[in-house]
């Protein structure tokens, strides 16, 4: 097979897929599975180069979340059985306390303009200061930003050590309002670059916006009566399962090994990532942004978890989270794809700040569900499940087998397709 295929951005969408049935000798179920998506696969033909088809997610709606004392239901686009659940299950723990208060700081992305050559780096600084107010002006005459009410607010100049020498870099810090703000910001670095050369009398290398939005954090918090964290809520000291205290004296353990160990603390914000990417991923949002952000920002102190769990004075487990959301909820492939604009019809949200908020919210509820069933019953029963269903389905078992095939599979410890298919023959 030869990946050298010349003018091949310049084909249309099924001239393209046709060369790709061709070089990988795709047959006819493949090339229906890539196509699948009709007219929606003309439209993500714009948002990408060289597409052939498109892969659909299971959209999924997350229950049960009261976020500002409003009640909200969240999509969340993922492939990993038990997400959506840990995050409804989430939500329902943090209900009866009233559901999740979030704030956010001003949507502020930070640009950077790197500036390299520099012979005298602290009298460089010193003069782009100096010209802060052009700089911030030149930043302004770029694109819409400012008749919505945002724009570039400041400027500021770090020298930075690097393994290659100082560097100047200067950050310009935009308010982006409820735009993502990545292409704002982008087009506004390369604007003010000249001028920055000149003050610097250096040479402007890199122009782009920073991924760890530190001034664009997401706040949310929730309390949790302990006899709620155990399976059954009425029997809250269960013969055979922990009491509700144990459960959240547990879950603030478990938190602890996570801000000790950055083993641990990397599976721990892996487990929120997976909320806030589904969400990202059903709206269209960038997750790689989301995912640098929150990384970047764990990683602030030396890496550590991005929630926090104490015993408040009252005995509630008190749960809290902090993170940068870099998301939008105007523009971007948002805006152009029919499932993203129907997943924010869902959420019914308009501001980039109110997302936000929900995105700290949902990350929250993920981990606190997460953290309760691996301090207790571990997380393995309620994987198992859905994987066996998975597993089910695989071997051929009909809709209305399906969920006997699994459970059996799962009482006999034997999760395979061999054994569902014999099952299926026994019980078909
Ligand atoms: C699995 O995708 C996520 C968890 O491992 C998160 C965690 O351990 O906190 C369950």
């Amino acid at each position: 097979m030869n990946s050298r295929i010349p003018g091949f951005y310049t084909e249309d969408r099924s001239e393209r897929l046709s060369t790709v049935v061709e070089r990988c000798d795709l047959d006819a179920e493949a090339v229906d599975a890539l196509d699948a998506d009709g007219a929606v696969g003309e439209t993500v033909d714009g948002l990408s180069e060289n597409v052939v088809g498109s892969v659909s997610y299971p959209l999924s709606v997350a229950t049960n979340f009261v976020v500002d004392g409003e009640d909200l239901l969240v999509p969340m686009a993922v492939e990993e059985s038990s997400v959506v659940a840990a995050a409804s299950k989430g939500a329902l723990l943090a209900r009866p306390g009233g559901g999740f208060t979030t704030d956010t700081d001003g949507p502020y992305m930070i640009g950077q303009v790197q500036v390299a050559d520099v012979s005298d780096p602290t009298a460089a600084r010193q003069r782009v200061l100096a010209r802060a107010d052009e700089i911030a002006a030149v930043a302004n005459d770029q694109g819409v930003l400012v008749s919505h009410g945002g724009g570039c607010e400041d400027v500021t100049v770090r020298v930075v050590d690097t393994p290659a020498g100082e560097t100047v870099v200067v950050h310009l810090l935009v308010d982006v309002r409820d735009a993502m703000g990545a292409n704002a910001v982008n087009t506004m670095c390369e604007a003010v670059a000249p001028v920055v050369a000149d003050a610097t009398g250096g040479r402007v290398s890199l122009r782009v916006l920073s991924n760890l939005a530190d001034c664009r954090l997401a706040r949310a918090r929730c309390r949790v009566e302990p006899a709620a964290l155990v399976e059954d809520e009425d029997d809250p000291e269960r013969a055979d399962g922990l009491d509700g205290e144990t459960v959240r004296d547990r879950i603030v353990e478990a938190w602890a090994f996570a801000a000790g160990d950055p083993y641990r603390a990397a599976t721990h914000n892996k487990g929120i990532m997976n909320a806030v990417d589904a969400l990202a991923v059903a709206t269209c949002n960038d997750w790689r942004a989301l995912e640098a952000g929150a990384h970047a920002y764990a990683a602030r102190e030396g890496y550590g978890p991005l929630t926090t769990y104490e015993v408040g004075a009252d005995g509630d487990l008190v749960c809290r989270i902090e993170l940068p959301v870099q998301a939008g909820t105007v523009g971007g492939a948002t805006a152009v794809h029919p499932a993203g604009r129907a997943a924010m019809e869902v959420l019914g949200v308009e501001a980039a700040d109110e997302f936000a908020g929900v995105v700290a919210a949902l990350g929250l509820a993920e981990n606190l569900a997460s953290l309760r069933a691996l301090v207790d019953e571990g997380i393995q029963a309620g994987h198992m499940k859905l994987h066996a269903e998975n597993v089910a389905r695989q071997a051929g078992a009909p809709a209305g087998l399906v969920a006997e095939v699994a459970a059996r599979m799962v009482a006999e410890g034997a999760v395979r397709e061999s054994r569902a298919r014999e099952l299926i023959e026994v019980l078909g």
